[in-house]
């Protein structure tokens, strides 16, 4: 493919989890494997990795570039939906150390056949597993009546001109491909040096909606909490607000004895802190990062502990 996925965030990912040898760790999202490579050379000699990803094609890429492990890591096709089921299965159960790096990677987005990107023209598809029964992208925007696009777009991609773009789409389908998708929403928004390319938040609302990835991380983070024993990392690296948001909501929930709503006088709901949250804020990478790996602009990285 020529394309290179370059992991962000590598250090901090690697401080966070506190890799040492003789522990377990897994990477709900191995990809091309960049992380889980240093997770593993930074757990040596004996250090565990179990891999996840929802794309047959990323653990081909990462099996290859993990190889030299031998058998330290077992990579799993499973959506990290059911990360708790395969964890157990797998023996990882507690773990040390749970990573999840959100979104897509370098290689599917550079790949024209997944339709994940405007700028390369391909079929509209976008599912991560494209053996699953998941809509397509294409049967999303060619199914959805114009109120349930707009919806889909004001709300996964925060699009402030859903409506007006989800009449356009409405208007001029069928729509098949990549490239029909984006002209006819720059033909409707588009604006001549504007920061965003006017199909970018409609392009990221579809992904979102196909492979319900807000719902699936939603699922995902307690079941990385109960996985790990105490003193255990999680990590999470997300890259828009939508998924950052959930992830800090979560963070800072799981981090309070008490979260019954404001002004009750007595606590009611019994809930117990499982988490310390160690970054109040995000941790983004430096300019010299951004420089080098244009991708990591968006990075958002959070960590937090597994109380005891
Ligand atoms: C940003 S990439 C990860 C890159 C990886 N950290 C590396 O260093 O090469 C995100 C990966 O998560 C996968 N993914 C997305 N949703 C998933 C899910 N629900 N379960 C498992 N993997 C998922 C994607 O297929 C993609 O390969």
């Amino acid at each position: 493919m020529g394309v290179d996925h370059l992991p962000v965030l590598v250090q901090e990912v690697v401080d966070g989890l506190d890799t040492e040898p003789g522990r377990r760790y897994i990477d709900a999202t191995v990809g091309g494997g960049g992380h889980a490579y240093e997770v593993l050379a930074s757990s040596s000699p004996d250090g565990l990795l179990l891999g996840l990803d929802r794309d047959p094609a990323a653990l081909v890429v990462s099996r290859a570039r993990l190889a030299g492990f031998g058998e330290r890591f077992e990579l799993v096709h499973s959506s990290f939906a059911r990360l708790a089921e395969v964890a157990a299965d797998r023996g990882y159960v507690p773990a040390d150390g749970i990573l999840f790096d959100l979104g897509l990677s370098s290689l599917q987005l550079a790949d024209a056949s997944r339709g994940f990107s405007f700028q390369v023209d391909g079929p509209l598809d976008m599912r991560f597993d494209r053996a699953s029964s998941d809509s397509t992208a294409a049967e999303l925007v060619n199914r959805l009546s114009a109120e349930e696009l707009a919806e889909v777009l004001y709300r996964y991609g925060e699009e402030r001109r859903s409506r007006r773009i989800a009449r356009a789409i409405v208007e001029a389908r069928p729509l098949h491909t990549t490239r029909e998708l984006a002209e006819v929403i720059d033909k409707t928004v588009g604006r001549r040096g504007a920061r965003l390319h006017s199909a970018t938040l409609t392009f990221q609302a579809l992904r979102i909606a196909v492979n319900q990835e807000l719902v699936t991380l939603e699922k995902a983070l307690p079941q990385a909490v109960d996985l790990l024993r105490p003193g255990g990392r999680l990590v999470v690296i997300a890259f828009h607000s939508l998924e950052d948001r959930i992830v800090k909501r979560f963070m800072r929930r799981e981090s309070r004895d008490c979260i019954c709503p404001p002004g009750l006088p007595v606590c009611v709901c019994q809930h117990e802190a499982t988490l310390n949250a160690l970054t109040r804020t995000p941790i983004r990478p430096s300019p010299e990062e951004v420089g080098t790996n244009p991708r990591s602009r968006s990075a958002r990285l959070r960590i937090a502990e597994r109380k005891a």
